[in-house]
């Protein structure tokens, strides 16, 4: 039975770039959506006929969007539609409202003296949030009748917070067609407790729930994080909330919505064999060569507000302080690419991490060691190569919805890495029991955390490290895909 599968995402799985001569260069997309979406899709086979339906971020984007019959495809193959929504429009929805109140509520960002302040801009951008979902709920039922479903019907999955409106949109376009499609919703982010949730303006609050509940099916990666939804549904929209097993039957306005949990986990054959790759294996010899036999501490993150790369440095900073046997024996590798740069906050976020690495390399660092190496740039082969020689992984999110890194790390370590992990992350629920979890906003206890880990005994290490790859490999992005599109029924 084939099934028409249409995904829908601001990010797309490929965005364009403008070339010196003029020309347009495609490149893939990154973040961990992206990578899951890409590699459940790539298990469906030719079984599925799939459409994916983005935002045009870029100019560059923008000249391929307008130029749809040339046929854009990702490395996949897959077929992509780029909207190319009016700037005005995407900037008001993508960083004012999506990035700006929607993230910093599911991550609870907000600096609560002084922000957030919802007035009238507030409600114009809130409009234009609105405009945004209702372009992908166009494209989306443009798409669902352009190729009729074949047997295997309509399958819709939308993604993240940036669509939160779009299920209840596309359901109500298409009309009595909705009882045969499946539409499902994923929140790549966690969900803000009650509480938090409600410094949302309640009509925005509650439109939110209201459009997600549009779905027949909402995913998340955490049983944190899906609890919270549901209790937000009932505190805010009295809508039923019925455990069902290990899910939930939310019932509101007469619709059904099954809430669960699908954790994403990576596909370890896939990385390994990327991480074989000529370029991976120059990185690991020069990032190899500027360790000099030195135990490496690395992360990896965007520069991300959320991901809590101060608080990082500053327990590495305590570590040389308090446990000074580690200087002149330890190397920490930041790899901090950058993210979000329309936001003054991130610029700003961007410029303490700097500052605070040099700090740290100032007050340390000696004519033969260099204490911490600070990128600030995307580079996706040298992060797997990090990956690779990390003999510490931390990870210290504020909080996070699952968080990749956690997990690819393990399987591309190759002596073994021992994985500090914030208690706040979605992966923490899986990789507990082998990691060393820790409170992201205790620096005292991340420092300790990584001393710990630097002085764990290399074969406990190493015993650590193997099970928690084999847990990230448990859960690979087919399992995720399929499970979504199996609670969608056949
Ligand atoms: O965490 C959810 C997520 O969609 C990630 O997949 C991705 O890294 C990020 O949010 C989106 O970032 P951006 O704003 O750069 O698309």
């Amino acid at each position: 039975m084939k099934q028409r599968v249409l995904v829908a995402s601001n990010r797309g799985p490929i965005s364009y770039q403008f070339d010196a001569d003029g020309s347009l260069a495609g490149q893939r997309g990154g973040g961990g959506m992206i990578a899951g979406v890409t590699s459940g899709l790539a298990a469906l086979g030719p079984e599925a006929s799939v459409t994916w339906i983005c935002a045009a971020l870029s100019d560059a984007d923008r000249t391929v969007a307008r130029q749809q019959d040339a046929g854009v495809r990702d490395e996949a193959g897959v077929p992509v539609r780029m909207l190319d929504i009016p700037p005005d429009t995407f900037d008001r929805a993508y960083n004012n409202v999506a990035n700006s109140a929607l993230w910093f509520v599911h991550h609870l960002l907000f600096d609560t003296p002084n922000q957030p302040r919802f007035g009238r801009e507030f409600r114009r951008d809130w409009e234009s949030y609105l405009a945004y979902n209702e372009a992908f709920a166009s494209a989306l039922t443009q798409e669902a009748e352009r190729e009729q479903p074949p047997s295997g019907g309509l399958r819709v999955l939308i993604q993240d917070y940036h669509l939160s409106l779009a299920p209840r949109l596309l359901r109500d376009r298409l009309g009595e067609a909705a009882r045969d499609a499946g539409i499902a919703h994923f929140s790549h982010t966690p969900w803000a407790p009650p509480d938090y949730y409600r410094i949302l303006p309640l009509e925005v609050g509650r439109a939110l729930l209201d459009g997600i509940l549009g779905a027949d099916h909402a995913g998340f990666h955490a049983e944190r994080w899906a609890t919270a939804f549901v209790q937000c549904c009932a505190a805010m929209l009295g809508a039923d909330v019925t455990p069902a097993g290990a899910a939930w039957r939310v019932t509101h306005r007469g619709h059904v919505t099954e809430v669960a949990v699908h954790p994403l986990g990576v596909d370890a054959p896939a990385l390994r064999n990327r991480a074989r790759a000529g370029d991976v294996r120059a990185h690991v010899g020069t990032l190899s060569r500027a360790a000099g036999g030195r135990k490496l501490i690395v992360r990896v993150d965007r520069t991300e507000l959320s991901k809590n790369i101060v608080r990082g440095l500053a327990a590495y900073r305590e570590l040389l302080v308090t446990r000074p046997q580690w200087r002149g024996r330890v190397v920490h590798l930041a790899f901090a690419y950058p993210s979000r740069s329309a936001l003054p906050e991130y610029r700003a976020y961007t410029e303490r991490v700097r500052q605070l690495a040099r700090e740290i390399t100032e007050d340390f660092g000696t004519a033969d060691w260099d204490p911490l190496i600070l990128e600030v740039k995307d580079d996706y082969p040298r992060s797997l190569a990090a990956c690779a020689v990390a003999d510490v992984l931390l990870v210290n999110p504020i909080r996070d919805g699952m968080n990749l890194v956690a997990q690819e790390g393990p399987v591309l370590s190759e002596r073994g890495c021992a994985l500090v992990l914030s208690r706040e992350a979605g992966a923490a629920a899986m990789l507990a029991a082998d990691a060393l979890l820790v409170n992201p906003y205790d620096i005292t206890e991340t420092a300790e955390a990584l001393h710990q880990a630097l002085a764990m005994p290399d074969a406990e290490r190493r015993r650590r490290s193997a099970a928690l790859a084999a847990t990230a490999a448990s859960c690979p992005p087919a399992r995720w895909l399929g499970d979504q599109l199996a609670s969608l029924g056949s």
